[in-house]
């Protein structure tokens, strides 16, 4: 397995992995709402391209990492992070942690200066995320409570405080 830039040609083995991966039981043909969140970030402004991340298997696209651009307090540039899947078969090996490691290495050596995220607190603090609350970043939505996380990097300077806003097309995901 390796990491690499997503590159021209990977949009539907990207596309398949979040379908597979968010798909929901009891609605197995309802398409997850993550694969058109992952388009309409690509084709908005706020789409970051070094930061488009796919795990590669066999030559296979097994997992896929995005970040793109939100803010805080309406002016200060961080990250949200989102989506985060592995191709169901693929899953326990590792690679959404080799994703992970991946794609925060990368938004710090681009002088980033936080990720925050939407996840379960039990994978995502092995990573360095905290519940937002606990460095001043108020969740987009009140009601996400503790599971909106955040993750400081090397530039960041304590300012970072206030409400997060993800990129525009997180506004169509229920
Ligand atoms: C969540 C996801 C990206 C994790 O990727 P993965 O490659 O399966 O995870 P890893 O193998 O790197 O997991 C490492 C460890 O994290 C833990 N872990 C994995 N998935 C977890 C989950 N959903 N909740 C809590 N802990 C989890 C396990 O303890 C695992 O350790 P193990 O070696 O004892 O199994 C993947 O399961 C996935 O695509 N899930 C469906 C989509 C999703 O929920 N994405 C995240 C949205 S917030």
């Amino acid at each position: 397995m390796f990491l690499r830039r997503e590159r021209a040609g990977d949009e539907s083995a990207i596309a398949a992995v979040h379908a597979a991966a968010f798909l929901r039981p009891d609605s197995p043909n309802a398409e997850p709402p993550e694969v058109a969140l992952v388009a309409d970030l690509r084709a908005s402004p706020e789409w970051i391209p070094a930061l488009s991340i796919v795990a590669v298997v066999d030559g296979a696209v097994a997992g896929h990492v995005v970040c793109s651009r939100g803010t805080i307090a309406g002016t200060i540039p961080v990250l949200g992070l989102g989506a985060l899947g592995v191709a169901p078969n693929r899953q326990r090996r590792h690679i959404g942690t080799a994703l992970m490691h991946g794609v925060i290495a990368a938004a710090d050596a681009m002088d980033e200066r936080l990720i925050a995220l939407l996840g379960r607190v039990a994978y995502y603090e092995r990573f360095g995320f905290t519940p937002s609350g606990n460095l001043g970043v108020i969740p987009p939505h009140d009601w996400y409570g503790d599971n909106f996380q955040a993750r400081p990097l090397s530039r960041a300077t304590g300012e970072e405080r206030g409400r997060f806003e993800y990129a525009r097309a997180f506004d169509k995901v229920p």
